[in-house]
């Protein structure tokens, strides 16, 4: 019988409930992913803010978990078990999730998985995809992390190979959109503007690319300054900022730094599957690019559908779901947040 199992999701500025089918032969079935965004209660900050997340969390919590029942026609009483982001995010917002979790666990009396958030992104393309080969290599990249990580176990064995040594490639993008007037979050703009662009037409620093750099790190702190300055040069000659050719540019400096540390990590890792997940994997640049770079080092490439790559409560159920099938023992119902947990801790 499979089994059900409840997600929460409250790390960042997405309040996510979802709820996923267990079953015996180890695959993971998704039956509902609701969520509730406060991102434009913070747009105009051009960030997210910590205490606006929180009281959205404490808001959404209840109405959201009702939303993901009625979309899965089940009740609360079907439910095998609770999992939570336990961290890394925001403390005040991880606390609203965890305390529900907890709430939830000890009503319904059972267990609970507190979790890791980078873990999840990671799991959530087995809904998609199905079971992961292991050991495989996942390119994790968000508003606020960007990391390469081999995965040996997706309930246990995570390690990072390498990470931003600045800003997340998001965040990156968040700050460029600033620059040329582009909304927040910065992505989803940058990335249609890029559309009518020349990728060719400035030539942006790769970071990190430098033969005594470390391989797997990225920065992308310089390659938004170099934008800005680019930008005041144009402004300062009285011209009008080319915002197709400098999204295209920059875009290009960013899949191009992305795809080549991650294929030549696979590739001498001698592993055969690179999972890309985040929000940021809804780009469409660095979907093509990964997409040709993987084909001619004959790596399988996995990406899940852009709603799956962004925050949800999907892919921490999907993780609990795992968690849950390897036998670990539950976390304890005096679980607390944490928001610096580091991303080998898959279970708390
Ligand atoms: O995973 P996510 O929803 O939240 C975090 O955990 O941070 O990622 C949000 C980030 C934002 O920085 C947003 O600008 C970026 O993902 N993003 C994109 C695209 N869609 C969202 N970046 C580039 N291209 C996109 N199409
Ligand atoms: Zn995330």
């Amino acid at each position: 019988m499979a089994k059900i199992i409840m997600g929460i999701e409250s790390s960042c500025d997405e309040t996510g409930v979802g709820l996923v089918a267990a079953h015996d032969d180890g695959t993971v079935e998704l039956l509902a992913d609701e969520v509730a965004s406060s991102v434009e209660q913070h747009a105009r900050f051009g960030g997210v803010v910590p205490e606006i997340a929180s009281r959205a969390h404490l808001e959404a919590m209840v109405p959201t978990t009702h939303r993901a029942f009625d979309a899965a026609g089940l009740s609360m009483s079907d439910v095998d078990a609770v999992a939570v982001t336990a961290g890394p995010g925001l403390a005040g917002a991880l606390l609203v999730g965890v305390s529900a979790a907890k709430a939830y666990a000890a009503a319904l009396d059972v267990p609970l998985y507190g979790v890791n958030h980078l873990a999840g992104h990671i799991a959530v393309d087995t809904l998609q995809h199905g079971p992961l080969p292991t050991p495989c290599l996942a390119l994790l990249v968000s508003g606020g992390h960007t990391q390469l990580l081999r995965v040996d176990d997706i309930a246990g064995a995570i390690t990072e190979i390498g990470s931003t040594v600045d800003d997340a490639a998001g965040e990156a993008y968040d700050k460029v959109a600033r620059l040329l007037d582009l909304p927040y979050p910065g992505g989803p703009p940058i990335d249609k503007a890029a559309r009518d662009g020349d990728p060719q037409a400035i030539a942006f620093p790769r970071g990190m690319t430098g033969p005594r750099d470390a391989k797997f790190d990225f920065s992308f702190s310089g390659l938004k300054t170099a934008v800005a300055r680019w930008v005041e040069g144009a402004q300062g000659r009285g011209e009008e900022v080319p915002v197709a050719d400098v999204a295209a540019s920059f875009q290009e400096a960013v899949a191009d730094v992305l795809t080549a540390k991650a294929v030549r990590a696979a590739t001498e890792a001698g592993v055969g599957t690179l999972v890309v997940s985040g929000g940021v994997a809804a780009n469409s640049r660095l979907s093509t690019l990964a997409r040709e770079r993987c084909a001619e080092a004959g790596i399988e490439l996995r990406i899940p559908r852009p709603r799956l790559c962004t925050d949800n409560g999907a892919m921490i159920a999907a993780l609990g779901a795992h968690v849950a099938a390897a036998g670990h023992k539950p976390s304890s119902l005096d679980l607390s947040a944490n928001p610096g947990l580091p991303v080998d801790t898959v279970l708390v």
